[in-house]
């Protein structure tokens, strides 16, 4: 396929993770959301694994107080290290060794919670004039065994077509006031076996009635830089918030925006049903555990 050889590679993200948390309280007084294990890792360990995988070399965590434990998680741990060396626990220390290595891991302080838009927006001096992605820092994503992630989706429609893209999944129409929506047309395009489309519109949380589109955003983004001119220019909008759907909705007036139709699972761990949920899948595909967990599942809704 002919490339534009303008179009910059996606080395960047973006992982808003500034959130109060208070969907998972009281188990997030303390402790992030973003911290809270899903079987024998962080939930923020399963989104830089996404993004590293889809070729970011630099993460560019967005803070609030407290949240000092994402930033060490990805830190040197002399201590630890140094015993697990000691005690010959050889796959441990490479574990935690690689991800100490994984990224360059760069944290910025979102001062106030004045919503996801001014979230991305605070990472602008360190994004400068590149495509970047953007990967919400509690949602777990897990791709059909043998697919590309999805962040790597809309790496891939980056570099095809030089559109900012997004990812979008089909939602009942109960679930419509919950998400971002993307009004699409289909074109004739593939990213490996996935649809995509022409973003025609897009609107954060409408009622089901006000929108005939399904297809909602899972927190998944690739941007061209230019997203930050319209960031800059969007007022509060739903919650009285800065919406990234917005700032999106003011670009696509500009410019032209994909969407693809992910075949992912997705897992909402910021919510404790959607972090069991995580759990449970996860940890039965888990090389240790997977069996253990489901022999014990079956018995256990052998009981039910
Ligand atoms: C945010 C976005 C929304 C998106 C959702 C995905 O909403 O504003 O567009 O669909 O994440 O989880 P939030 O869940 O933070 O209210």
């Amino acid at each position: 396929m002919k490339q534009d050889l303008k179009i910059q590679k996606v080395k960047k993200a973006v992982i808003p993770a500034a959130g109060l948390g208070t969907r998972f309280l009281p188990a997030t007084k303390s402790v992030p959301k973003e911290m809270l294990t899903v079987v024998d890792a962080p939930t923020i360990l399963y989104v830089v694994e996404e993004a590293v995988n889809a070729g970011i070399e630099d993460i560019v965590l967005i803070q609030g107080r407290g949240k000092y434990s994402i930033e060490d998680f990805f830190d040197v741990s002399y201590e630890l290290e140094d015993k697990l060396a000691k005690d010959g626990k050889q796959n441990t220390l490479d574990r935690i060794n690689r991800i100490k290595n994984m990224a360059n891991i760069i944290s910025i302080r979102q001062k106030q919670a004045l919503g996801l838009g001014h979230a991305v927006y605070c990472s602008k001096s360190v994004i400068g004039d590149e495509p970047f992605a953007v990967l919400l820092g509690d949602e777990i994503m897990v791709s059909p065994i043998g697919e590309p992630n999805v962040s790597q989706q809309l790496v891939d429609s980056f570099s095809q077509f030089g559109n900012s893209t997004i990812a979008v999944m089909k939602v009942n129409d109960e679930d419509v006031s919950k998400y971002g929506i993307a009004e699409v047309e289909e074109t004739d395009f593939k990213i490996s076996n996935s649809t995509v489309f022409q973003v025609k519109g897009l609107v954060e949380k409408p009622k089901p009635q006000e929108t005939t589109s399904r297809w909602a955003l899972p927190g998944r983004y690739v941007f061209s830089p230019e997203i930050f001119e319209f960031l800059a220019n969007t007022p509060s909008g739903k919650n009285g918030e800065i919406q990234l759907t917005d700032a999106m909705a003011l670009m696509l007036k500009n410019f032209k925006m994909k969407a693809v139709a992910v075949q992912s699972q997705r897992f909402d761990a910021g919510d404790p049903f959607g972090f069991i949920k995580a759990n449970i899948e996860l940890s039965l595909r888990h090389p240790e555990i997977g069996e253990h967990v489901k022999k014990f599942i079956k018995e256990l809704v052998t009981k039910l």
